[in-house]
């Protein structure tokens, strides 16, 4: 449910992002189910709860009729929510395109795509002027609900224009922008064919955040190098005008987690997950279906531990959730039957009559029945590719307060900035290290997991999405002041 309770911040918040926090799916011609979105991003800014906030984005549904468009866009309202309707076509090249084959996989250091140059050239300029026109799309609707004294936080790879087309219409707006990808180094930056435009667009705003100060210091180097301006320690300067650009780290909403695992009905389900696994320590993967995720190299590092301990066969489980996403592209569909085949092959290899090592699971769970399975765990390994910050691991030690279990990390998530001295950290392309990784955590004393386990449950509890909201919004109220200060002296 999206909580809303009367804010205690009056200033009103409108949050741009591609994906509102719920998806639709049509039930009748006026009839709408709303369900609560996946997604890192979702889950942080579902954290927000003091700002007078107005919530406007794609409801992930392609809707053609006036009754349809109409009868949505009353049933969001309700959450605080407003559409903004993408027909197919332009989601197929703006969405499945541009965001999510080309800025996606670059941002995290996966390269732009390799098929044929040619075809690739044609279709990079068409996704790209898809990209520019969904985000003006954007920047209307954004303008229709925009009220004097708004601050407007546009989010994400998606819509790196919207501050540029925002304050195109009106000049007076305060603009910020945040990633919640990472943003590379500035020579993988350079390889994209757009990119003096994409990054002269977000300088257009106010504010620009990133979650770690290494994304922040990579935009300011790209800045530099690919467009010439200078780098400040306060951010990018460009004649005389500067673009503060700062380190947000996100956080989760705690609370939301802790009191979930104190309801009798979730008691009552840990308790039945526990005699389910009764005498196996449980592990446990919880990402979107995405190659950024690392879910290939995790079981593989999961089979090698088997292979090299026999002892723990039957006395281990791994239980993989992976959330379909972004199924419309190829990529994601390669990713899926390649994770199909391994864990196949694994389940095959160590598996008996009655047990397999890997419970892999393509969906998602609802949110009570996601706490429960933190709850049980022993063991989480999360081990990303590349993760802008990956909440989950956030997730798991809030719902760890009795358990104290142990969380294996990836160095390339930003989590590892925050999380590192309480986490294992690991090289998740070095399967070998994952898997000696996995054999420590099962076999750690107690009162190592418990001091681990402290570290990470002070850091989480203590740094939340409302105060990452509030800091990120009191940043670009000052930053406004200041810049009007410079311009009057
Ligand atoms: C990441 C992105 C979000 C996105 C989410 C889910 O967390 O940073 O912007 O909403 O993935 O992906 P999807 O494509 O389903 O919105």
């Amino acid at each position: 449910e999206l909580r809303i309770r009367p804010p205690t911040n009056s200033q009103r918040l409108l949050v741009v992002a591609n994906r509102l926090p719920v998806s639709a799916t049509r039930k009748g011609d006026a009839s709408w189910q709303l369900e609560m979105s996946v997604g890192g991003l979702v889950s942080a800014l579902l954290g927000i709860t003091e700002f007078e906030t107005r919530w406007i984005g794609w409801a992930g549904v392609n809707v053609t009729d006036e009754i349809g468009k109409k009868s949505l866009t009353k049933a969001l309202a309700d959450k605080r929510c407003v559409p903004v309707f993408l027909d197919e076509d332009l989601v197929n090249l703006y969405y499945n395109g541009y965001c999510n084959n080309i800025l996606w996989p670059l941002f995290h250091y996966l390269g732009l795509p390799q098929e044929d140059r040619l075809a690739t050239t044609r279709s990079f300029q068409s996704q790209f002027d898809a990209y520019k026109k969904a985000n003006q799309l954007f920047a209307d609707v954004v303008s229709e609900h925009y009220i004097e004294g708004d601050v407007i936080w546009c989010h994400d790879y998606h819509l790196m224009f919207l501050p540029k087309y925002l304050k195109e219409r009106n000049n007076k707006m305060k603009v910020g922008w945040f990633l919640h990808t990472p943003f590379p180094s500035s020579e993988i930056q350079r390889t994209l064919p757009s990119r003096s435009e994409l990054l002269r667009a977000v300088l257009v705003a106010d504010l620009v955040g990133f979650h770690t100060y290494d994304y922040a210091r990579h935009f300011v180097s790209a800045c530099t190098r690919i467009l010439g301006l200078e780098g400040t320690p306060d951010g990018v300067e460009d004649q005389g005008k500067l673009t503060r650009v700062a380190a947000f780290p996100i956080g989760i909403d705690p609370g939301r987690f802790i009191r979930a695992i104190q309801l009798p009905q979730i008691k009552e389900h840990i308790k039945e997950l526990e005699e389910r696994f009764a005498g196996r320590k449980v592990m446990l993967g919880v990402d979107r279906l995405d190659m950024i995720k690392g879910i290939p190299q995790k079981i593989l590092a999961f089979e090698k531990f088997l292979e090299e301990n026999p002892d723990w066969h039957d006395k281990v489980v791994l239980l993989q959730i992976a959330v379909p996403t972004r199924t419309d592209v190829p990529e994601y569909q390669k990713l899926t039957c390649q994770v199909h085949e391994i864990v196949g092959r694994i389940n095959g290899r160590f598996g008996s009559l009655t047990t397999v090592p890997i419970h892999h699971l393509d969906r998602s769970l609802d949110f009570h029945g996601l706490c429960a399975l933190y709850a049980i765990t022993d063991v989480a390994l999360i081990t990303s590719l590349r993760d802008g910050m990956n909440l989950v691991s956030y997730e798991f030690v809030a719902c760890q307060a009795s358990k104290k279990g142990v969380l294996i990390l990836s160095e390339f998530a930003g989590a590892a900035q925050s999380l590192g001295a309480g986490a294992i950290l690991v090289n998740p392309w070095n399967i070998t290290e994952v898997a000696s990784s996995i054999g420590y955590a099962l076999n750690m004393p107690a009162e190592e997991r418990e001091k681990r386990h402290h570290h990470n449950f002070v850091h989480v509890t203590s740094h939340t999405s409302q105060e990452w909201a509030e800091t990120f919004v009191s940043e670009l109220n000052d930053t406004i002041v200041e810049a009007q200060l410079r311009i009057r002296q």
